[in-house]
């Protein structure tokens, strides 16, 4: 935060010298130095003006303290049974590898900078080490699962965890997920603390970001686990595939996600052979391979057989949307 706020401090140091270099130049004699003057260094005022207004307000949302309740949760102390584990330890191997591991693998020890992977100088942004010896043994199990729902940390800043899928996983599979957070092995490991860079203070001020969290946490319920288009419809949600292929997905995303195809139109067309294939060696009927990074099927490819069919009945069943 302080590398920030003293970029910040430079900005309006800025804002202040072009604001009276606009003065200085006013009140100059010879006209060809007046005008050009003023309105230079008056564009400059107005330009890191601005800059700087978006700057403050991206600082603001990026460590403002969110008032989201904590959730009375308590899955430590019930001992969760060996299946609620478990459900949270596939669950976690779906959802969570990419970001808190190094190897896309279990354990969740702590993962790479997320912002190296945009090449831009966006700072530090890994996702920490989940395992009992990272921060979580500090935590309750209530603030273990606000930050899974709404992406809201133990200091009650909103993190990067808000634009996930996970805030749409029911009652019942977050609390699998921190039961297997709190039986998972230890693994020793510090991840860098969260450090954005003013032009990621930027990005988030101008709203290119998305950091809002849901004002509450659920309850959230779960169509009962079956080969069903209801359940279809939840994984669809919990992975998230309209953050890529788009709300409908139709490839419909907004300009700041990658471009993915629009499975309304190429699934129907698919058999439900087609689809395991794909989701699970990332071959598609053409026989092309699907890039694992633009379209993350290897870790969608645990999906257990349930799941994965009740996903293609879902996508099946759409119907095309042709135009966006
Ligand atoms: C897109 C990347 C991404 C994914 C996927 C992701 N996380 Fe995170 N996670 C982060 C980042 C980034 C932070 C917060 C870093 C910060 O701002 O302090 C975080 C923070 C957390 C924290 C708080 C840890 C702490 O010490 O502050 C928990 C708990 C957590 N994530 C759990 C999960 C779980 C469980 C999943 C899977 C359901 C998951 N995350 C998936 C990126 C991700
Ligand atoms: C992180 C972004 C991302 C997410 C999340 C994502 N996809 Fe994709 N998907 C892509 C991209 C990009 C491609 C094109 C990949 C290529 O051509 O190499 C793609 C391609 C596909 C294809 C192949 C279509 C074709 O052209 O033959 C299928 C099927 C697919 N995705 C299904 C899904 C499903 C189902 C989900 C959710 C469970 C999902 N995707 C989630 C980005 C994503």
């Amino acid at each position: 935060m302080i590398g920030t706020i003293i970029s910040l401090l430079i900005l309006v140091a800025l804002v202040a010298l072009f604001a009276w270099l606009a003065r200085r130049a006013w009140g100059a004699k010879r006209a060809w130095l007046k005008w050009p003057g003023v309105v230079l260094a008056g564009l400059f005022t107005l330009l890191l003006g601005l800059l700087t207004a978006v700057g403050a307000i991206g600082v603001y949302k990026l460590y403002a303290p969110r008032n989201v309740p904590v959730p009375a949760v308590t899955v430590q102390g019930t001992p969760p049974t060996s299946g609620q584990i478990a459900r949270g330890q596939h669950l976690a191997e779906v959802l969570c590898v990419a970001c808190h591991s190094t190897n896309d693998e279990l354990p969740l020890s702590g993962g790479d900078n997320l912002a190296a992977e945009t090449g831009l100088p966006l700072g530090d942004i890994y996702g920490p080490n989940l395992t009992p010896a990272g921060e979580l043994k500090d935590w309750s199990d209530g603030e273990v699962f606000r930050v899974i729902r709404t992406g809201v940390n133990k200091d009650g800043r909103a993190t990067f965890m808000g634009g996930i899928g996970s805030r749409l996983l029911s009652d019942e599979d977050t609390q699998a997920i921190v039961a297997y957070l709190r039986a998972s092995p230890s693994v020793q490991n510090e991840t860098p603390e969260f450090k954005p860079t003013l032009l990621l203070a930027l990005f988030t001020g101008a709203g290119l970001l998305n950091f809002e969290p849901p004002a509450a946490t659920g309850p959230i319920a779960a169509p009962s686990k079956a080969v069903t288009f209801e359940y279809g419809k939840y994984v669809v949600d919990f992975v998230s595939c309209d953050g890529c292929h788009g709300p409908k997905l139709s490839g419909d995303a907004p300009p700041s996600a990658p471009p993915a195809p629009n499975l309304t139109v190429i699934l129907p067309q698919w058999s439900k052979e087609d689809f395991f294939t794909a989701m699970r060696t990332g071959v598609t009927p053409s026989g092309e391979e699907m890039d694992p990074v633009a379209m993350p099927w290897k870790a969608m490819g645990k999906l257990d057989d349930v799941e994965l069919e009740a996903l293609y009945l879902y996508l099946h069943g759409l119907t095309p949307v042709t135009g966006k």
